[in-house]
Order: structure tokens, then sequence, then C-alpha cells
């Protein structure tokens, strides 16, 4: 079995085989394979592995390189996706050997942190990746934004096609959110760039001159429904402005169905609003996207609450040891303890990650398996890493 990495040009005649027969209806007309090719321009970052027999392509994976905002720290990102092997060679292990290589890769690259949607979470879960939340989905007659019809709102929203409205849109994302948004994150130039040939309307709300909000959509029909994407703001006046325009289209639509995060209470946008706000997490299409630590010594700087602490993570290749945790004045010390030093938590790769990114508490870490905490560091964990719930809107 010979395990390389191949170029964006040579993913067509490689992975795409793979991934079309795997993810999408087949047998794929022949048109899809150029239709594919015309795309690999913006994979030209992305890292692709294949396992190759004989020539042929057996298993892929790939990672688009992307930020992540953790804690308030932007740090390089793998997003990994494209995973996918030939069914006659499954349950071989070659996925596992991919996914190894591509984290280790990823890792000496300078990703502190990788992402991924899983077909089934159990599965990445044996390579330390653990769930954090999946979007939110708000879906609401117009008319429970009466108010804001005629309200005085200090800003205006502009309508442009996609085209045109791109780098509002995008800039908003990497200027504002990545920057203070936990769990935001973006791919990098080369990726984003097929977005601006989307098919969509995009709302960008300003204030000031400046981009306050923004939210990409689409309206299916008339008396049909505006299908919003996420709707992205930097301040409450930029959501208010952005409610506003869909107020707008009371006459037009029945319903507006929008992608909001976990911390949205859509309930409380109007007074008399009838709304269905639901999160759905299903196999294998609509997984919770997972995480994981890369690199240890990458999360000095992060913002913790106050405390300190020694931690064992057994058996990683990647970040395996015992680390001593420091909070100094509010920024996250790491420093790497020699073996056997006495650790008050012993945490598996997802049980830190879960931590660090704020979905789940000590205990919870350990009712779930994912590590030990001896009662005293209970209260340090906590503190140290409270909870705080992601937001990821990067889709892949
Ligand atoms: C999912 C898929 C990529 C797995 O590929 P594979 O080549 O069979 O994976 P491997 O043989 O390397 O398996 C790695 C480990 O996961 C286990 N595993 C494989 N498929 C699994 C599944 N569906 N559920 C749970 N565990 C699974 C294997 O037994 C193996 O365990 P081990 O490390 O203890 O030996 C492959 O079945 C596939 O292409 N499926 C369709 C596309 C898809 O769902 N891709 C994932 C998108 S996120």
């Amino acid at each position: 079995m010979n395990f390389r990495q191949i170029s964006a040009v040579e993913r067509t005649a490689t992975m795409f085989p793979l991934q079309a027969y795997a993810f999408t209806p087949s047998p794929w007309p022949a048109e899809d394979e150029e239709a594919n090719s015309r795309r690999m321009k913006f994979f030209e970052s992305a890292v692709s592995l294949v396992a190759e027999e004989d020539g042929r392509a057996l298993a892929a994976v790939a990672a688009f390189r992307m930020r992540q905002n953790v804690r308030g720290r932007a740090h390089d990102m793998a997003g990994v996706a494209s995973v996918s092997s030939h069914p006659s060679a499954r349950r071989r292990g070659l996925v596992r050997e991919l996914l190894n290589r591509l984290l280790r890769q990823m890792r000496d690259e300078g990703c502190a942190v990788s992402v991924l949607y899983p077909f089934r979470a159990g599965f990445y879960a044996r390579f330390g990746f653990v769930g954090i939340p999946r979007h939110r989905t708000a879906s609401f007659a117009p008319d429970g934004l009466d108010h804001l019809l005629r309200a005085e709102l200090p800003g205006e929203v502009a309508w442009l096609p996609m085209s045109e409205g791109f780098d509002d849109w995008d800039g908003l994302q990497r200027r504002h959110l990545l920057a203070h948004r936990h769990g935001f994150a973006v791919f990098d130039d080369v990726r984003s760039a097929e977005f601006r040939d989307g098919k969509y309307w995009v709302a960008v709300a300003r204030s000031g001159g400046e981009v306050v909000g923004a939210v990409r959509y689409r309206i299916n029909r008339f008396g049909g429904e505006l299908v919003a994407d996420h709707l992205l703001y930097a301040s409450p006046l930029g959501r208010a402005l952005l409610l506003q325009f869909f107020a707008r289209h009371v006459d037009q639509v029945s319903r507006v169905v929008v992608k909001v995060s976990t911390d949205e209470v859509p309930e409380l946008w109007g007074t008399d609003i009838q709304v269905i706000t639901e999160g759905k997490v299903e196999r294998p299409s609509d997984g919770g996207p997972m995480v994981r630590v890369l690199d240890m010594e990458s999360l000095g700087g992060t913002a913790v609450g106050p405390g300190a602490i020694t931690i064992e993570i057994p058996g990683d290749e990647l970040v395996g040891g015992v680390w001593r945790l420091e909070s100094a004045e509010g920024a996250l010390s790491v420093r790497k303890e020699s073996e056997g030093t006495p650790a008050a938590a012993t945490l598996s790769v997802g049980g830190f990650s879960a931590l660090l990114y704020g979905v789940l508490d000590p205990v919870e870490v350990v009712t779930r398996g994912l590590g030990e905490v001896w009662p005293e560091a209970v209260a340090t964990l906590t503190a140290m890493f409270p909870r705080e719930m992601p937001y990821l809107v990067a889709d892949f």
C-alpha cells in the first residue's frame, strides 16, 4: 500500500470516484467529473492524502487550511473532510492510517486544533474528537416581527447578489467574528473564493459606515420560504437590522427559516412571534461537528479562569503526556512535565478538548467516560475552563 499526498489536479482522477460514490446519488452523470475538475482550483491549498494499491486510490482524506477562535485566540485549524474508502477496501484500517498521517502533518504544519463533521461520531471519537453543538434553525412567519416594520434604526441594509455582497459578508466573518466569537472558523482565501459565485442574495447591515450584520439567503417562491444561512452580526443592532429586513418580506413569503447559534433565543425577537427553533443531529448526513486539540503548547495565552492543575493525557501521539496548566492573570500557560509526575486528572484527548472548548464540565467528562478527575480537581477545572458554547458556522 502506498500512502501519498496528491495535488488538487490529481483529486479528480483519484478522490472524486470515492467521494462521489460515498456522498452523491450514483451512478453519477459524466459531466459531474468535469464539474469537479473545474472546482479544483479552490482546493489547491487543501492537504489531500490517498492510499493507493497498484496505482488505484482505495481511500482518501483531506484537510482544509482554516482558522478558528478558541476562547478568544485564533488558531490555525485543520478542517477534515473528504473521508472515504472504496467499498471493497473498507475495514482494512486504510482510513485510520490516512487520518493519523493527516492529523500529524497538519499539527507539524502549525495547526493547533482540528474540526470535522462526522457521519458517525463514535468513529471519530476513536481519533480523539469530541462533539460541539450543531447550529439551531429558527422558522417563523415574518409577521412575528411586525414591530420592526416601521422602527427607525440607526443603520441600513443593502440587498445584493452574492457576487457583490461577498466582500462584506466574508469580511464580517474574517475580521470580526473570527476575532470575537468562540468557536467561529473561516476557510483560507483559496477555498472561500468559491463562495463568491454562490447563487445567494446577501443582506448587508451597516451602521456608521461599518458592516454590523450579514446574512445570505434564497427565496424559493412567492408565498413560500425565505431560506437563510447563518444570521451573522457584530452587535444587537446588526441583528435588529437583519430581522427588520426579514420583516419587510411579510407579504412575499409565508416563513423565514434561518440558522442561529445555540445561545440565540428567537422567541424573544418579538411579542407575538410564533417560532420553532430546532437543533437536529442525525446520522449520517447531519452530524454535530467534532473538535480535537492537535498541539498543547500552541494553547498558551488562551483566556481561562483562575487556577493551576497538572493533567495527564495518556496514549496520544500528538498531545499525550503530563501537562502543567496554569492561569496567569487569565492567560493559560502550558508546560510539559516529565513522565510519572502526579496528575490531578487523567483525560482523554476528547475529554481535554471538551473542557477547552467549553462544552462539557469535568463531571460530564467523567460520566461520558472521557477521563478521571480527582474530586478536589473538579472545582479547579470548572473554574479554569468555564462553560462557553462554541458557534461553528463553516460547513465542510
Ligand atoms: C467510514 C469509512 C470512511 C471508514 O473507512 P474504513 O476504511 O472502513 O476505515 P478503517 O478500516 O480505517 O477503520 C478504522 C476503525 O474504525 C472502525 N470503523 C469503520 N467503520 C466504522 C463505523 N461505521 N462505525 C464504527 N467504527 C467503524 C474500524 O473497525 C476500525 O477500527 P480499529 O481502529 O479498532 O481497527 C468508509 O466506510 C466509507 O467510506 N464510508 C462512506 C463514506 C463516509 O461515511 N465517510 C465519512 C464521512 S465523515
